[in-house]
């Protein structure tokens, strides 16, 4: 039930999501929502301790929020807010991260209040314009930009691009010196207490954070560090558990130790793009998203914000390098921070070029070809972008980030590859499976897949799971509540179906070219071929190493011809399919 205490105050309700308030500084308050019972971050996540959700409240002259919280909060929250504003408006809304369980309720403060005016980078920004439907005030920052609340409240943004998404900004009060960072230095741990008194109960959650969010992105962490380390810190205000005053220097330490020795360890593609241009940015992000399929650590460097120092350190450690073409002008000033990466490029490197759709790109091939000359080895045909973005060309630029994340992986596996024990192997080869092939639509975009990792998982409700390689094409059409189709093969026909899907496809290419299908009622392909087919929704994913273990439900099913058998696939070892 509702309960207000004042000054450290506590509303709860009776399910225990429960929210505390406290001044953290002059004019400053936490609002920490606090969700005791969660158990699962982004499905696949699991949680021992709870989370909260935490949100600042400043007021200067001016009233700033920053961040706000999960949808769950609505009723909480939003009263809460109310008392603490006591009539006055808020101004500005800072957005260090869109992801719902921080901009859940950026909506409904909008219908509150529509002249707020949201602060936020350009991805943060354009993710909301997509998300809210309703037009609003904003104002795009880059690092270095500032806002003045007033009363000793002067904001700086830091951009901290790919921690863990790559809308991420940082807020500095240089007044109180209290840094927001939302996810970053964050963990999923929820209690009463606003600090970080008790250190060592915090350790576990504090990398079990880290390692799941921040450390696919290390160097990315450091660059972020390189810009916190000039900033005079009292107080890091994160966005998930408790604030971390008492040992925030040691904490930031962490970040910093683990993400050195990551980002020796693990190779990583270098994307250089221009952020301003064309779909320059959106490109290179699914080019990255189908990197992080393959587990390949990646580096997004905004052609228009970087050192060249940094340009040539980033450049010479890749593995490879992705080339977003800048906009070709008179005196253009990106040619030479091109050049730069020229110099500093070897060949046993590989190299990938996207034109940015932007009008006036510096031509591709010319540089194709001085890379060509300097021995690297193309990492997938140039990408000509001639239409406006859409999910088919966010499709096509993932799969040629995979292929690219799968010829790193291929290299690397040669150099380290053990066989397996050979009796478990061999053991592990007689289990055997039926042969299917998934097909799955979503939106515009399409994709298919043989698979035999299928089983039965439940009879009430009917449920099924399939094991998909975490760096499948189809993978991104298999997430929460995506819909697709299992079509079930028949012994003594389904050859023609396997040898066609087993094909290399080109990034982007068409799966169901010269195949007969119709369309289930929830819009997946069905293959006329097909011995049976069943519709399937998506309920959870289980993360089982290098698959992912995709929990359905299926509520229609058919069979083409009733005295079919399903086709049976025999192995020889389990270290295949
Ligand atoms: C007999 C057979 C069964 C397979 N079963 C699975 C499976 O259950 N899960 C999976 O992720 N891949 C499976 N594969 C691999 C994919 O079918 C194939 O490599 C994939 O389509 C190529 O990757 P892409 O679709 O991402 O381009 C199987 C391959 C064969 C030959």
């Amino acid at each position: 039930m509702v309960t207000l205490i004042d000054s450290h105050q506590t509303i709860a309700t009776s399910t225990r999501l429960t929210l505390q308030t406290e001044e953290i500084a002059q004019g400053t308050m936490a609002i920490r929502c606090l969700d005791w019972d969660r158990d699962r971050f982004d499905i696949e996540f699991e949680l021992q301790n709870g989370t909260t959700y935490n949100s600042f409240l400043i007021c200067g002259d001016q009233v700033a929020l920053v961040d706000t919280s999960h949808l769950k909060f609505e009723a909480l929250y939003l009263k809460c807010l109310n008392q603490l504003t006591a009539g006055k408006t808020i101004d500005y809304l800072i957005v260090n991260h869109t992801e719902p369980d921080h901009s859940g309720l950026i909506g409904h403060l909008l219908e509150i209040s529509p002249e707020i005016k949201i602060i936020g980078s350009k991805v943060a920004i354009q993710f909301l314009q997509n998300q809210i439907h309703r037009p609003f005030a904003y104002q795009m920052v880059k690092s270095g930009d500032c806002l003045d609340l007033g009363q000793g409240h002067l904001l700086q943004f830091l951009s901290a691009p790919n921690l863990h998404w790559p809308d991420t900004i940082l807020t500095y009060d240089s007044g109180p010196q209290i840094l927001y960072t939302c996810d970053v230095f964050g963990m999923h741990y929820c209690d009463d207490s606003l600090y970080d008194e008790m250190p060592q109960l915090l350790e576990a959650d504090f990398q079990y954070y880290y390692d799941c969010l921040m450390r696919p992105n290390a160097r990315s962490v450091l660059g972020a560090l390189k810009r916190i380390d000039k900033l005079t810190i009292d107080l890091v205000a994160t966005g998930h558990g408790p604030l971390l005053l008492h040992q925030h220097q040691e904490w930031i330490e962490r970040y910093r130790t683990w993400s050195e020795a990551q980002s020796k360890a693990a190779p990583y593609v270098a994307i250089f793009y221009a952020d301003d241009y064309g779909s320059s940015d959106r490109i290179a992000r699914a080019i990255a998203q189908g990197l992080h399929k393959t587990g390949t650590a990646v580096e997004l460097i905004d052609l228009g914000e970087a050192d060249p120092h940094d340009v040539r350190e980033l450049a010479d450690a890749a593995a490879a390098l992705v080339i977003g073409m800048p906009p070709q002008t008179e005196h253009n000033i990106l040619l030479p921070t091109l050049n730069t990466i020229l110099a500093a490029t070897h060949n046993k490197q590989a190299v990938g070029l996207f034109e940015t759709g932007g009008g006036q790109d510096e031509p591709i091939f010319p540089l194709r070809n001085r890379f060509a000359e300097l021995g690297l080895t193309e990492a997938f045909p140039p990408i000509l972008i001639k239409t406006a973005p859409s999910a088919v060309i966010d499709q096509q630029c993932e799969e040629a980030g995979t292929d690219l994340g799968q010829w790193l992986e291929k290299n690397r596996r040669q150099r380290r590859d053990k066989p397996l024990d050979s009796s478990l192997d061999q053991a592990l080869g007689r289990i055997s499976s039926g042969l299917y092939i998934l097909t799955a639509r979503k939106g515009e975009a399409t994709s298919a897949m043989l698979a035999s990792w299928v089983i039965q998982t439940s009879f009430q409700p009917l449920g099924l799971a399939v094991a998909i390689a975490k760096d499948r094409a189809i993978e991104s059409l298999l997430h929460g509540e995506d819909c697709f189709v299992l079509n079930i093969l028949e012994e003594g026909n389904y050859q023609p179906l396997m040898k066609h899907f087993l094909k290399r496809f080109p990034p982007g290419a068409d799966r169901f070219a010269g195949i007969t299908t119709y369309d289930a009622n929830n819009g997946s392909p069905i293959l006329a071929d097909a011995l049976a087919y069943l519709e399937c929704r998506v309920l959870t994913r289980l993360d089982a190493g290098d698959h992912w273990i995709i929990n359905c439900s299926t509520n229609v099913g058919r069979v083409a011809h009733p005295d079919g058998v399903t086709a049976v696939h025999h192995r020889k070892a389990g270290n295949h399919y």
